[in-house]
């Protein structure tokens, strides 16, 4: 039945509510204690304004998205998108950008680290036309990063300087965790970003090639309230690896470069086990070298489950079951292996040839 009563059709007719201006996207992992506060700072920093807030969370232990998934229930400018077998900082940007609905779009962290009061001036930026995707910046005047300890301050400005310098840009921060963007242009370039990693901007930046106005504003980077960072070594190679895609101009994705790095890495693992069954423990050449591969594709497996595909890495029993699947397509290649040694070692009797 439908409800005609005149509050009903009065809510129902009400006019649409100003077209939003700006998606806030902030991807969380455990910052269950932040993300309230959070969403008070934005209200305060655009007030009178049409925004919404979209977390992007994966499925965080600490359970963040239950808070958001309240906070939703409340006010609708909250938006809580939930993703379940997946991780990674880039890729939870992409898809709360890509879920927006605004014409522009904030990327910041959770941790309130980020300063929400520069929000509006980014915003009058873009839609000024002045620009067309504004960086929060931390290298230049005006700008800091002082809560950084010595160690993090020198590897963020060598990497910065890696990025200037291999990549031709000549932004200030291209590694910023805060930045606007005109939403019709981020989903230009979107095809072209790596889901894997931390550095978005970075991609962002280096994937569009100069054709994105850029300006930048300086903020100061704070100190994490709850919780702690997320950075570890590996965002180090996945710095890298990005890198070396776009100087490559994308002939080398992240993931090719380390699914050959761990390629390479069996290959020795291979040699070191086929020498140590054929000479220390003086077993014939077949049996050695299906051990041989069996252990460098165990080890191959291991290491692209934690490195190259660490977005979507396999836990607990899926490991067994994937290694399993692994060895099963793996296997028509290694009889062909085996065989083709086989062959070779029966001509020449060279273990290693
Ligand atoms: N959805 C999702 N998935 N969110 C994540 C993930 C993930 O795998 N990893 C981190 N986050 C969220 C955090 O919850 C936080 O809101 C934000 O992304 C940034 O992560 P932090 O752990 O706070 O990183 P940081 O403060 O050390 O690094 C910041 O500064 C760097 C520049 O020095 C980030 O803004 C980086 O992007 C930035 O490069
Ligand atoms: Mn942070």
């Amino acid at each position: 039945m439908i409800d005609a009563s005149p509050a009903a059709v009065a809510t129902r007719t009400q006019p649409a509510a100003l077209p939003l201006q700006l998606s806030v996207v902030v991807p969380t992992f455990n910052e269950r204690d932040n993300v309230e506060l959070l969403f008070r700072k934005l209200e305060t920093a655009l007030a009178g304004m049409a925004w919404e807030v979209v977390f992007v969370d994966d499925n965080s232990p600490d359970g963040t998205w239950e808070v958001v998934r309240d906070m939703a229930q409340r006010d609708s400018r909250v938006r809580c998108l939930r993703r379940i077998g997946r991780r990674g900082l880039s890729g939870a940007c992409i898809e709360g950008i890509l879920a927006s609905g605004a014409p522009f779009a904030a990327v910041m962290d959770a941790d309130l680290q980020h300063d929400e009061t520069q929000l509006t001036k980014m915003l009058s930026l873009l839609e000024s036309n002045a620009a067309d995707l504004v960086i929060g910046s931390r290298y230049i005047e005006g700008g800091s990063a002082d809560s950084f300890n010595k160690q993090r301050a020198g590897i963020s400005a060598f990497a910065t300087q890696v990025a200037q310098k291999a990549l031709k840009i000549e932004v200030a921060d291209p590694m910023s965790g805060f930045f606007m963007i005109r939403r019709d242009r981020f989903e230009q370039l979107a095809p072209q970003l790596s889901t894997q990693g931390f550095k978005i901007l970075l991609d962002v930046i280096a994937t569009a090639r100069g054709s994105l106005r850029i300006v930048e504003v300086p903020f100061t980077f704070g100190s994490r309230l709850h919780g702690e960072s997320k950075l570890d070594s590996m965002v180090a190679l996945d710095f890298l690896g990005l890198v070396l895609a776009k100087f490559s101009h994308d002939v080398l994705s992240l993931r090719f470069i380390l699914f050959a790095l761990v390629g390479s890495t069996g290959v020795v693992v291979h040699f070191v086990t086929l020498f140590v069954v054929l000479k220390v423990f003086e077993q014939p050449f077949a049996e050695a070298q299906g051990a041989a591969a069996l252990v460098a594709m165990t080890s191959n497996f291991i290491l692209n489950n934690f490195l190259t595909y660490r977005d979507q890495r396999l836990k607990g029993f899926a490991i067994l079951r994937g290694l399993l699947l692994f060895y099963l397509v793996c296997g028509v290649g290694l009889l062909a292996n085996v065989g083709v040694a086989f062959a070779v070692y029966n001509e020449h009797v060279t273990w290693w040839l």
